[in-house]
């Protein structure tokens, strides 16, 4: 038996141990290569199911009552714009997002555009998603991949002209939007920036805390001051460390509790749909990251509010 092999020229016996040598490792790297392969698409699933739940999507886009179906949509939004019913975001090819490319979601978390180039409405908090970081979308993007499809048909929403035309976005869009990334801050703390980022990007803490302007333009100047009407008509506290109006007196440690459980520091416990907040999101964080928007909170610019 004779091998014809450059890298095998040493006689015979020699050769076949040795391409036998180089065949199984050959073999093992085949073979150890897919489940490290697979482990490494594991990651990006565990680490895209970490981030969404930071991000809180599940609260929107599963019906509350009746209970619907884990992403199939439809629950009903109510804004002073009309009712926003969510849609569907599982990989249903028909009625989810089970057609879309990477790009297409992109897109629509960074930019706000629909994949056939119209644009969304700002119900979809994209004004704060567009700070998410290229890998943490990357990972979201693989863990919604593994969101079993829901054949479930989106619902219109029924909005008052003429916020019913989609188009009518776009000059809000002029206004208020701009497509974006999260810039760290060098002069700040690693704890003060990871916090600025969960608050800003993923929490999107904002799109409720934040005062807003007569369009609807979040009023960057009073950020998390508290908002006397949230989209849902109801008050938003002032979560900066203003002592009377904010929540100055509060240590790092009370921050961290009602985030982990929704308990304030009087005893009792969070309501409205800050419960929500909590439940779905907050309370998945690790103490590290609820440190860190506690850092962040603290150091928020003490404002009375509007
Ligand atoms: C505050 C509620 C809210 C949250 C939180 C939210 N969404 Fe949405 N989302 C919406 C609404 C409302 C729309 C529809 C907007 C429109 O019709 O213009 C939407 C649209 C979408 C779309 C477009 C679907 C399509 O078929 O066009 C995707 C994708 C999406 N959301 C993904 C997410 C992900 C991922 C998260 C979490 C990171 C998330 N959403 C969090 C309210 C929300
Ligand atoms: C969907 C809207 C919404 C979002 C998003 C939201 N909150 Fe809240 N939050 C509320 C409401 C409403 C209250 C007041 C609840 C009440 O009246 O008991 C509240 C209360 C709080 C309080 C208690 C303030 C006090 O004085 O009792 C803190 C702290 C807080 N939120 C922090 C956050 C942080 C941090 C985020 C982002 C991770 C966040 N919230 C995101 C709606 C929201």
């Amino acid at each position: 038996m004779e091998f014809d092999n450059e890298g095998c020229n040493s006689g015979p016996q020699f050769n076949f141990v040795y391409c036998g040598v180089i065949l199984l490792l050959t073999i093992a790297l085949a073979c150890f290569g897919q489940p490290a392969d697979a482990l490494a698409e594991k990651n990006a699933e565990s680490r895209g199911a970490y981030i969404f739940k930071a991000a809180g999507c599940v609260g929107c886009h599963t019906r509350a009552k009746p209970k619907g179906k884990f992403l199939a949509g439809g629950r009903r939004m109510e804004t002073p714009f009309g009712a926003f019913y969510t849609p569907n975001i599982t990989t249903d090819r028909q009625h989810g997002i089970g057609n879309w490319t990477y790009a297409d979601f992109v897109a629509a978390m960074r930019e706000g555009k629909t994949p056939d180039g119209s644009v969304y409405y700002p119900a979809f908090p994209y004004s704060s998603y567009t700070h998410i970081h290229d890998e943490d979308l990357r990972d979201l993007w693989a863990y919604l991949q593994t969101v079993p499809a829901v054949s479930e048909p989106r619902r219109e929403h029924d909005l008052i002209f003429p916020f019913s035309l989609r188009f009518s976005v776009r000059g809000w869009r002029l206004l208020y939007f701009e497509a974006s990334r999260f810039v760290p801050y060098p002069k700040k703390s690693l704890a003060w920036n990871r916090g600025a980022y969960l608050t800003r990007a993923l929490g999107h803490c904002g799109e409720c805390h934040t005062p807003r302007n007569l369009l609807g333009g979040l009023d960057k100047g009073r950020e998390l001051a508290g908002n006397k009407n949230a989209p849902d008509g109801k008050r938003v506290s002032n979560i900066t460390p203003h002592l009377k109006k904010g929540i100055g007196t509060w240590s790092e440690s009370d921050i961290r509790s009602l985030l982990r459980d929704g308990s304030l520091p009087d005893g009792d416990f969070v309501g409205g749909s800050m419960t929500e907040v909590v439940e779905n999101g907050t309370s998945h964080l690790t103490d590290k990251d609820l440190q860190a928007i506690a850092v962040f909170l603290k150091a928020l610019a003490p404002h009375e509010g509007p």
